[in-house]
């Protein structure tokens, strides 16, 4: 589904010097799986998500989706790449507390060239927000809301447009433990139940050993363990993830 070849990434600073952060990065994510992501703070591993999301296109390297290269979609195919294959969920929440609720779960909606009824994106969010536990907090802002509740509602609002691939940024590492509890159970039944390939860069080890494969990133490179229960010290040549063929390339769905 994912295949990540050759990745290099820079920052540059203003004064001319720049950052090496990632150095060759190699990845294959399968459809259906639940890989989390680990390593230091400041190892590159938001600065990984970012790029594999399309959210960062400055870079060396090459980052298949369904065969086709980021670097080669389209504006079009890759926003629809962005909008409507992938979902994203932040540490922060990253919600709007000039809006309710159901509002923000419904924000996908704006960007859907289609212009779908404002009737329908109203039903569908209200569906997200009981399929996540948190129906009766429709019309609050989130500014109500505990830390656990907000982060149900970022992933109400990241599966609006139904996405194949979930990217999630240190989700729970907002959340006390039972809150982080409560959405690791989200995103275990969002894999096991509605297949939904899941992607998590954490430091939480009770995310770490649910997922079914967990990678490390160390000194700008993959370091990919195989199974459920990896850690740092696993000796060299962890297996090959293997990719999925899937069905077909992707295609953008271009809403015209
Ligand atoms: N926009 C940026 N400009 C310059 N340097 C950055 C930027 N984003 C991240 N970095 C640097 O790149 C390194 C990796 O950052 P990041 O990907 O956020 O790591 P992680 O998520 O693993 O903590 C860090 O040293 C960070 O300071
Ligand atoms: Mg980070």
């Amino acid at each position: 589904m994912i295949r990540v070849r050759g990745l290099h990434k820079s920052y540059r600073s203003g004064d001319g010097s720049s950052q090496r952060v990632l150095r060759g990065v190699d990845l294959d994510i399968a459809r259906g799986e639940f890989l989390s992501v680990v390593g230091r703070s400041g190892s590159g591993k938001t600065t990984l998500l970012n790029i594999i999301g399309g959210l960062d296109s400055d870079y060396e390297g090459a980052v298949e989706v369904e065969g086709k290269r980021l670097h080669e979609m389209t504006d079009l195919e890759a926003s629809a790449y962005r909008n409507n294959h992938v979902g994203f969920v932040f540490q922060s929440f990253h919600l709007f507390d000039y809006m309710s609720c159901l509002e923000n779960v419904m924000l996908p909606s704006l960007f859907d060239r289609k212009g779908g009824a404002a009737a329908d994106a109203r039903a569908r969010a209200l569906d997200l927000l009981d399929q996540v536990g948190i129906a009766e907090k429709a019309s609050q802002p989130p500014m109500n809301l505990s830390g656990g509740q907000k982060q149900r509602v970022a992933i109400a609002r990241a599966l609006f447009n139904r996405p194949s691939m979930m990217i999630c940024d240190e989700p729970t590492g907002n959340l006390d433990r039972r809150s982080g509890d409560a959405i690791l159970e989200l995103f275990r039944a969002l894999n096991q139940e509605d297949r939904i390939t899941l992607l998590i860069v954490t430091h939480d080890p009770l995310i770490a050993d649910a997922a079914t494969r967990c990678v490390r990133i160390e000194d700008g490179q993959v370091r990919e363990d195989s199974g459920a229960s990896v850690r740092a010290s696993d000796e060299d040549g962890g297996a090959d993830g293997g990719v999925d063929a899937g069905e077909g390339a992707f295609e953008a769905e271009e809403r015209a």
